[in-house]
């Protein structure tokens, strides 16, 4: 990670992320489908949030994967979740997938 400042004002948002890893500590006894959705004004602090949530998540033993959608290829399906599969499935040997 490059030059960043302490995370100002995010207790809340923090906490919630707290209890998304939590649930998904859980899920991996009973599986199943949780999302969150981070929204808000440009600049106001989206891709650093995810940023955080992906080091606690990567802390945690989580595999984390992160895939991106450009307003162009917005009407090809799951196109995010396919970026986000690409590469690491690209790496995985053929048996393991
Ligand atoms: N809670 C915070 N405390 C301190 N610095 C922060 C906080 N949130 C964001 N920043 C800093 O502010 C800058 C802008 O944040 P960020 O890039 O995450 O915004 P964004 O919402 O993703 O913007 P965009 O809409 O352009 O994608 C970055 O340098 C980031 O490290
Ligand atoms: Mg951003």
């Amino acid at each position: 990670m490059g030059e960043r400042g302490s995370l100002v004002g995010r207790d809340r948002e923090m906490a919630a992320v707290g209890a998304a890893l939590d649930r998904l500590a859980s899920a991996r006894r009973r599986p199943g489908f949780d999302w969150m959705e981070i929204r808000g004004e440009p600049g106001i602090g989206k891709s650093r949030l995810i940023g955080e949530l992906t080091e606690l998540a990567d802390a945690r033993g989580h595999l984390v994967l992160r895939g991106h959608g450009a307003e162009l290829e917005q009407d090809i399906p799951f196109n995010a979740l396919v970026d986000a599969l690409d590469d690491y499935l690209g790496a995985v040997a053929p048996a393991r997938r």
